[in-house]
């Protein structure tokens, strides 16, 4: 039976590190604090105007070139992000524009953290039927030209970071496919994590006095986030595997959302995982939302922890809310 599975990966993060006692220079925190409370060390932030598009573009180049294809071959681009260069069109055809390919098909995805893993499962659905046979999936933000640079924003400004990951996703007959994927939301709590303004609701959409407000930046009720994180996570880990006749057990890597490594901790505590079933990569990245998890499975893959064969699960919790996960035959 027609499936679909990734056969190449790129990433790309700025050069600029930029460490937790870099920001404690102008905001009210402290390297201790953010190690405690997340496991961030430093993240990456762009300098001068670099959109998700600009790092998605790089990403791609690294990911075609693993896949021995040209973006000729692509028929469709998905760009999952929270943070698209303009407000629209979206990132998909900037980037479908820098590859160079007109005419192929563009979706820009709003799933927040949880991007990658529903762009993953948009893909394989597109290819399962017939109507796609190589599709890009982005994770792609920047982050950093939208936080609250004082105090006021210090919870959100020090946990996130810029970056792209993306997987090109093709057709198979094989095995060795994306076996399925289970996704989720529950909007009652869409505003636990939100950016409010600019907004087609407020009219006007933005004004001097929202600005000096901060209500342009993103808000976050961290412990509710939190709270439903290590519950939400471990429950989708168990519904991808079981109808497939999996157990934890049989996970040769899990590839967590990277929002905070008490979270990812508690995740694998709760599924009972141990160190090398688990990977991490938060304490250099921060969170960069839907760019984490592509990111992390392609570091992953460099370092040598993935194979052929083996059972790798992808989840993410985040926005939206939104949660979810794939389960992959490497
Ligand atoms: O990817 C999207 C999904 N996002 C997440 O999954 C994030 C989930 N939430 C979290 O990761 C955590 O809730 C945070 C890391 C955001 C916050 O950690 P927390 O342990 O929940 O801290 P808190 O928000 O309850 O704040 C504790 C204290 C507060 O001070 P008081 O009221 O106790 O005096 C905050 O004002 O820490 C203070 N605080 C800070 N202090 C130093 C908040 N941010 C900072 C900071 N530096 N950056």
């Amino acid at each position: 039976m027609r499936g679909s599975r990734i056969v190449g990966m790129g990433h790309c993060v700025p050069d600029r590190v930029v460490t937790n006692d870099d920001l404690a220079e102008f905001i009210e925190t402290s390297n201790e604090w953010i190690v405690q409370r997340t496991g961030i060390e430093e993240r990456r932030w762009v300098e001068g105007n670099v959109g998700a598009a600009d790092l998605a573009f790089d990403a791609t180049k690294d990911a075609l070139a693993e896949a021995g294809m040209k973006a000729s071959d692509l028929d469709m681009i998905i760009f999952a992000t929270l943070s698209p260069d303009v407000t629209f069109p979206g990132s998909s055809c900037i980037l479908q524009k820098m590859l160079g390919v007109p005419g192929i098909a563009t979706l820009d995805i709003r799933n927040q953290c949880t991007g990658f893993v529903y762009g993953l499962s948009i893909a394989d659905q597109f290819i399962k039927t017939g109507m796609m046979n190589n599709v890009l999936v982005v994770g792609g933000e920047v982050h950093s030209s939208g936080l609250d640079m004082s105090t006021r924003g210090r919870d959100v400004t020090v946990l996130f970071g810029d970056g792209a990951g993306v997987a090109i996703v093709s057709a198979t007959d094989g095995e060795n496919r994306i076996i399925d994927s289970k996704l989720h939301a529950d909007g009652t709590h869409y505003d636990v994590l939100m950016v409010e303004a600019p907004a087609s609701r407020l009219n006007p959409r933005l004004t001097p006095e929202m600005l000096e407000e901060g209500r342009h930046y993103p808000k976050m009720d961290g412990r509710q986030v939190f709270r439903n994180a290590v519950t939400a996570m471990p429950a989708v880990v168990h519904e991808v595997l079981e109808p497939h006749g999996f157990t934890v057990e049989d996970i040769s890597m899990l590839i967590p959302h990277q929002a905070n490594l008490r979270i990812n901790q508690m995740v694998q505590r709760s599924l009972g995982l141990s160190d090398d079933q688990v990977f991490n990569n938060i304490m250099k990245y921060g969170n960069t939302t839907a760019a984490s998890i592509p990111i992390a499975l392609h570091e992953a893959i460099q370092a040598g922890k993935v194979h052929e064969g083996d059972v790798v699960v992808l989840t993410a919790f985040g926005a939206g809310l939104t949660w979810g996960a794939n389960l992959i035959r490497w």
